[in-house]
């Protein structure tokens, strides 16, 4: 791979940024100062500096993503800004993809990544990954039970279409809305709305905040992300069998 292909993929800058920096003698392959930015390197095996920083090599990139709302989950729109245009300083940006969809009105965890396997696996129905929901709704929900929901599932009357099981835990009511939390291993389109609909108690407001063991950082503000760390890469590539 190209020196300068190699460290605009890696997120150090555009093509002509990186090859700035290469020119300038800020980057070493294999303790040498490098001036070319055409030299071939080997990214499995030559060691790649800059600013006498190591740089480990990264085949695919992990994000998540604190969804604000007004945002559409889509690499591009004609009409709204899309989850993508928030990471448009990136080098990278246009070699990522959101896993799974969010509404536009909802926000919380989105997982944008460019490994195309890893997306395509943990957004496949097959794997039962949980996806956890804060959401406020309204109404006071408190006597409702929902014991069966979690065996059987609800019948959606206008989609005909029964839910898997689903959890429901109450964190707090008030006559008018309710709070809750609720975990379902399903990513149908407007699902969590869909269900709550149908109960009578319609979203007011909508919140991911887990997919499987990823739990959305308490630190992201609606806008922001931040990289997978290797662990949580890690784990979520067990749910889905990725493991090597
Ligand atoms: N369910 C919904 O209704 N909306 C979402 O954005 C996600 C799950």
């Amino acid at each position: 791979m190209r020196l300068d292909k190699f460290l605009s993929n890696q997120g150090f800058g555009s093509r002509s940024q990186v090859q700035k920096l290469i020119k300038k003698g800020f980057v070493k392959v294999n303790d040498e100062i490098v001036k070319d930015p055409s030299y071939h390197i080997d990214p499995m095996k030559d060691k790649v500096e800059l600013e006498d920083e190591e740089i480990l090599y990264k085949e695919n990139h992990y994000f998540m993503l604190n969804k604000p709302a007004g945002y559409i989950t889509a690499t591009e729109d004609e009409e709204y800004p899309t989850v993508l245009d928030l990471f448009s300083d990136l080098p990278i940006a246009s070699k990522l993809f959101p896993v799974g969809r969010l509404d536009i009105d909802t926000e919380g965890l989105l997982i944008l990544t460019t490994d195309g396997q890893f997306g395509h696996r943990l957004s496949h129905p097959k794997w039962n990954i949980e996806k956890e929901y804060y959401a406020i709704v309204e109404g006071d929900i408190s006597n409702i039970d929902f014991s069966e929901s979690e065996n059987k599932g609800i019948y959606l009357k206008k989609e005909k279409y029964q839910t898997k099981p689903f959890k429901v835990k109450v964190l707090n009511t008030s006559k008018d809305k309710s709070e809750i939390l609720i975990t379902l291993t399903e990513g149908k389109y407007h699902i969590v709305k869909r269900i709550m609909q149908e109960l009578g108690y319609p979203v007011l407001y909508l919140k991911r905040i887990r997919i499987g063991n990823l739990k959305l950082d308490e630190d992201l503000l609606p806008g922001e992300f931040r990289e997978l760390t290797e662990k949580e890469i890690k784990d979520l590539k067990k749910l889905i069998k990725m493991n090597d």
